[in-house]
């Protein structure tokens, strides 16, 4: 980046603009990505001076990035104004002339709000002038940046994009995803792409099934019950995080790393799902919520019992759904998705198990007769092999393992369990960055491979709206209910019906 740029967060009072907005951006400059002449501008309707926003910015952070902060925040401005409104807008808009970079510089509109907000603020911009870049001054761009969720069904993302459309061009449009921004997530695609003794392996004549998993041990955050009370378990994680990452596990190569070749394989791959109906919804999906049970020792409300949370609530806070994909790659595959609250642990992991060699030669049980041993073999009442399996953990931990058999020293011919390992952490010496440290980055340069298009929605969308709308319908499957701090219902284990294995623990 050498042109100036301006970054203008409206709801700058809010949790996202706290948390991670402003760790960001006082990382990525510490780092000296930010080197050309900029400007950041918090917009929000309280009556607040520069220093004193600056000051509540630097109370929110993280003791360890304070003193990068002192360096970031002469470049931070407060401005009191409401997103909606024509007068506040063009009061915005004189202020921001007069900062650094003017009129001229790159514009980052960062619409922080709440959802229903995105398509009249988008409106109100474009009605101000904001929007428009200037004609042949390609420094001078102009992008807005908005955040899940993306409508809450098919109908409404659509209503949603076409709104942003009426306004915007979609190069200027940069939704984001933010599991995408993490590192572990972008390395599903060179794991895939760049190693070519995978890609061989990579299709259903290969992989018995792939399992997804994202497990959370928080519950429903203070604040936030009736967002998530309207929201669940599908529409929160699965619809969208969830379903990035499949794409990028299942999608076909892309010819060049062009966002548009990316993005329009995710699209093919999520249009290939497909769509549980009525009579398979009950076979292909288990829902439960938390009821009341201990976390790490210490005694955890149920879901019902969480604050604003209402009593007659029939929201999922767990979901496990058996994918399919019809294509020639993944036809009768299953994938395997599931996510929950208050589970033991966090951890989000992809695993993908190998089948396993068609004759069993090991592991002939002592004192068995060779053709006993054959015969149960046969009849699947011994296995006596385990599947190889390719673990790409997200996080908390950030690795890759591949499981497979190493003969035990000495006499037998015993088969024992062992794995390659590699560990970030280990292997780089350091974390890698935060999500929004890239994607805030993508965004001031333009890049939009990490952010979603208006097909990847609509797609995703199509998939979920199928799930809720069996679970409205007669053979629903039933909302069951898991104590807080264990693995969710038994249930969820039926999904892997004629295959090896079960959920994984991270
Ligand atoms: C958000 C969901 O999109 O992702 C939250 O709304 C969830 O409910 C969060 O807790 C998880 O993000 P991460 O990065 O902590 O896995």
């Amino acid at each position: 980046m050498t042109h100036a740029f301006q970054i203008v967060i409206f709801g700058a009072s809010g949790d996202l603009a706290r948390r991670k907005l402003i760790p960001a951006l006082t990382r990525l400059h510490a780092e000296g990505h930010l080197e050309s002449e900029f400007a950041v501008v918090g917009v929000a309707r309280r009556p607040k001076s520069d220093e004193e926003f600056r000051q509540e910015l630097a109370e929110a952070l993280d003791p360890e990035d304070r003193s990068a902060f002192e360096a970031l925040a002469p470049r931070i401005h407060y401005h009191q104004g409401d997103a909606k409104d024509g007068a506040s807008l063009a009061a915005l808009g004189s202020r921001l002339d007069a900062l650094p970079g003017g009129s001229e510089a790159g514009r980052l509109f960062y619409l922080s709000l709440k959802p229903d907000l995105f398509a009249e603020t988008a409106r109100a911009l474009a009605k101000a002038g904001l929007t428009g870049a200037h004609p042949g001054e390609r420094a001078a761009w102009r992008r807005v940046v908005i955040e899940k969720p993306f409508g809450r069904d098919l109908t409404s993302a659509r209503a949603l994009n076409d709104d942003l459309h009426a306004v915007l061009r979609e190069e200027q449009i940069f939704r984001i995803d933010h599991y995408l921004g993490k590192e572990t997530v972008q390395n599903l695609l060179g794991f895939r792409f760049h190693n070519a003794i995978f890609e061989p392996l990579w299709n259903r004549h290969h992989v018995e099934l792939v399992q997804i998993s994202v497990a959370e041990s928080i519950g429903v955050e203070q604040g936030r019950a009736a967002y998530y009370d309207e929201t669940g378990a599908l529409r929160d994680m699965l619809q969208n995080h969830m379903l990035q990452i499949l794409a990028l596990v299942a999608m076909e190569p892309p010819t060049s790393l062009d966002p548009k070749a990316l993005r329009n394989q995710k699209v093919d791959l999520l249009r290939a799902l497909h769509c549980p109906d009525a009579a398979e919804i009950g076979c292909a999906s288990v829902r439960a919520r938390y009821g009341p049970g201990e976390i790490e020792g210490r005694p955890a409300l149920g879901y019902l019992d969480e604050e604003g949370v209402p009593p007659d609530s029939r929201t999922e806070t767990y979901v496990a759904l058996r994918a399919e994909i019809d294509n020639w790659r993944w036809s009768g595959v299953p994938f395997l998705l599931r996510h929950g609250k208050r589970l033991p642990r966090r951890f989000t992991e992809v695993k993908v198990q190998f089948r396993t060699t068609p004759l069993q030669l090991f592991n002939q049980p002592e004192g068995m007769d060779p053709s006993e041993f054959r015969r149960r073999l046969r009849d699947g009442s011994l296995c006596q092999i385990r599947p190889n399996v390719l673990t790409l953990s997200i996080q908390p931990r950030e690795q890759i393992h591949l499981s497979f058999g190493v003969k035990r020293p000495g006499a037998q011919m015993v088969m024992t369990p062992a794995t390659l390992g590699f560990d970030y952490r280990e292997h780089f010496g350091e974390s890698p960055p935060e999500a929004y440290e890239r994607l805030l980055l993508d965004a001031l340069t333009g890049d939009q491979t990490l952010f979603l298009s208006a097909d990847e929605i609509e797609a995703s969308w199509r998939y979920a709206d199928e799930v809720l709308e069996g679970w409205e319908g007669p053979e629903a499957p039933p909302l069951l209910e898991h104590p807080a701090g264990k693995w969710g219902p038994e249930e969820a284990d039926r999904l892997f019906l004629g295959c090896e294995g079960g959920w994984t623990r991270g």
